[in-house]
């Protein structure tokens, strides 16, 4: 008889065993997150016959970031909003793929979060079957009156809530927190069950991968291309010279980057002078995953990610992101201080 050696366990009763350990919890941000494991099923069940149902292509129309629209887009962004927005968990939401706060249409109750969420990430990848995710991020509400306002979304990162994001890759995973550690689910599409394949994950302290677009290597700061030019190097104490991984999808970067170890770092290019990921839908809640697993979040200015205030919901931010040891190590560099940088 073959032996199993872990419990079965779905995400919806994880999320309800992590629920009971708050006896004064209302069950409102657990329904929240079943919410979104239903939308990551749609959503999951879309990308994976893009190709056949020829909804592929380009929608003709750009978001408020500039980016060309993928339909893929359209229909995730969609597709969450649907889910979300007669719950009565919520006072509003905002997307990457939306200028403005979204309300709750006034014929629905609302509650007492907000919700945040770039639907479709790394959608240029969408037409070459690459790896893409959706990203979200809860904030309790902060104001009064039953209506979320801007204020309610525009909160640092270290007030969420819960955190997560969703990778649809070779298999869909759905990775979320809510302050109590990381927790990684896998989809099984015969039973339509997200099932517990990550307990707990813990970044690994160092890793030996670096991800970023080289492109900008010529306008980024010369610290930055100082650090660069010193993990090509060759030298096998400080595990030189680290492999580039680059999908330029971002939550599949940084879900390997997860696993493996490694740091993922979008700095300010001469085209992008704030780096190019929104601090809101991405940077916030992927460096909440990241400390929560034991890794770092900065911007490279000398700011954590979690405590930078947003003023706009487009917002931007450069970004280090990663590993414990290989976010500090970039830092050092950063502030000019590294040995190799005195030569
Ligand atoms: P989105 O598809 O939501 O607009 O995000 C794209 C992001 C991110 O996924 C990725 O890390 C980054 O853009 C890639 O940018 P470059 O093409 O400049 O490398
Ligand atoms: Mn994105
Ligand atoms: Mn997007």
């Amino acid at each position: 008889m073959p032996t199993y050696s872990s419990k079965l366990t779905t995400i919806e009763r994880h999320i309800l065993a992590e629920q009971e350990q708050h006896p004064s919890a209302s069950g409102d941000l657990t329904n929240l997150l079943y919410d979104i494991a239903l939308a990551a099923k749609i959503i999951s069940r879309e990308v994976n016959r893009a190709g056949l149902a020829d909804i592929l292509g380009v929608a003709g129309n750009t978001n408020t970031s500039g980016d060309e629209v993928k339909r893929l887009d359209e229909y995730a962004d969609k597709a969450i909003f649907r889910v979300m927005d007669h719950t009565g968990r919520l006072c509003a939401m905002a997307s990457e793929e939306q200028e403005d706060l979204i309300s709750i249409p006034e014929r629905f109750a609302t509650g007492k979060y907000v919700f945040l969420y770039d639907p479709l990430d790394g959608s240029s990848n969408i037409d070459a079957n690459v790896s893409i995710g959706t990203i979200f991020s809860i904030h309790r509400k902060i104001t009064y009156g039953a209506r979320g306002t801007l204020e309610d979304a525009l909160q640092p990162g270290h007030r969420q809530v819960a955190a997560g994001y969703v990778l649809y890759g070779p298999s869909t995973v759905m990775v979320y927190t809510t302050g109590h550690g990381v927790h990684g689910f896998t989809l099984d599409p015969t039973i339509g069950e997200f099932l517990l394949s990550h307990p707990n994950m813990k970044a690994p302290k160092q890793g030996a991968i670096y991800s970023t677009n080289e492109q900008g290597y010529w306008s980024w700061d010369p610290k930055v291309r100082a650090y660069v030019d010193w993990i090509k190097k060759d030298d096998k104490a400080t595990r030189r010279p680290r492999s580039s991984r680059y999908i330029g999808s971002l939550v599949s970067d940084f879900h390997r980057n997860l696993l493996y170890g490694g740091i993922f770092f979008y700095p300010a290019t001469a085209k992008n002078p704030d780096g190019k990921l929104r601090l809101l839908y991405e940077l916030a809640p992927l460096a909440m995953i990241a400390e929560q697993a034991g890794g770092r979040a900065v911007d490279g200015r000398g700011n954590r990610i979690l405590d930078l205030h947003p003023t706009g919901l487009h917002q931007r931010a450069p970004v280090f992101l990663g590993s414990e040891d290989d976010v500090r190590e970039a830092e050092v560099f950063l502030r000019g201080e590294h040995p190799a940088q005195k030569t």
